[in-house]
């Protein structure tokens, strides 16, 4: 099964490529560092016997997507399943300080994400057939002081995904929104917390098992579920005084 990671240098999306290569899919590794790219590609060519191409991407570059997508698709055929695994949290306090700073967390998390799923979508909803995955996070369920530029991004990206499961699922195609907790990446570096952290590796393993079993949302860690549930039912009023 022809299958797209965009985002291919974060370590869930490597644990996910390394899944589906070990399920002998063909895969299209995209990323920002093409070098990276070309390396992974043919680290998971070697190891598992694969078609692979590695392909420029930055969600950045609007315009460019489209051709993303034709390069993606000629090198490895139609993709049958695509995961957004690109993200960027930015610094709060400098996003504060310059707008332009905020822009990119909310264009790389939202629009840029956007952009690419529209592009999918369409082609996918063409054939028929087709799986979404879009890696959201937990930080888009309740503004917090500490993080709203990054959480309100991945919260409209939440959403949006929300909106695209209801139209594309009367075509055949499936869309997995993936909210994520703590995992041990770059970006949970040096994270001040008690809550556990979980591993790249089995985070990538409960998205492509949710991915398989066609599950509409999943979040991982699981017990975030339960720890949004409280985080949301805090009333705004006593909410807004805490430091969260
Ligand atoms: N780790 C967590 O606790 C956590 C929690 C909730 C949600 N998430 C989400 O999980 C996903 C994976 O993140 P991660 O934790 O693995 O962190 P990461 O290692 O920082 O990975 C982020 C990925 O996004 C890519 N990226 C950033 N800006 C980009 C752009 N303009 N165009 C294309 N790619 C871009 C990075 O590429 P470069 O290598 O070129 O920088 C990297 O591949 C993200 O969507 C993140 O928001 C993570």
């Amino acid at each position: 099964m022809p299958t797209l990671i965009l985002g291919a240098t974060s370590p869930i999306a490597r644990a996910v490529a390394d899944d589906y290569a070990r399920q002998g899919h063909a895969l299209c590794l995209a990323a920002r560092d093409i070098d990276e790219a070309r390396r992974i590609a043919s680290d998971l060519h070697i190891r598992h016997n694969i078609p692979t191409h590695a392909l420029a991407f930055d969600a950045l570059d609007i315009d460019d997507h489209a051709g993303c997508i034709d390069e993606a698709e000629e090198a490895i055929g139609s993709i049958d399943t695509a995961l957004l695994a690109f993200g960027f949290m930015g610094d709060q306090q400098e996003s504060q300080q310059d707008f332009h700073q905020a822009r990119r967390v909310i264009d790389v998390n939202y629009t840029g994400a956007v952009s690419i799923a529209e592009v999918l979508a369409r082609r996918m909803s063409d054939r028929g057939e087709g799986t979404i995955i879009g890696i959201s996070s937990v930080a888009g369920e309740r503004g917090r002081a500490s993080n709203y530029f990054y959480g309100s991004a991945k919260g409209a990206f939440t959403l949006y995904l929300q909106g695209l499961r209801n139209r594309l699922s009367k075509e055949g195609v499936h869309v997995l929104t993936v909210k994520l907790g703590f995992v041990d990446t770059r970006m949970t570096f040096d994270m001040d917390t008690t809550i556990p952290i979980a591993s790249p590796d089995e985070a990538g393993q409960a998205i492509v098992d949710a991915a398989q079993k066609k599950i509409d949302v999943l979040y991982y860690p699981r017990f975030w579920r339960g720890i949004m549930a409280t985080i949301k039912s805090i009333p705004e009023r006593v909410f807004k005084y805490l430091s969260l």
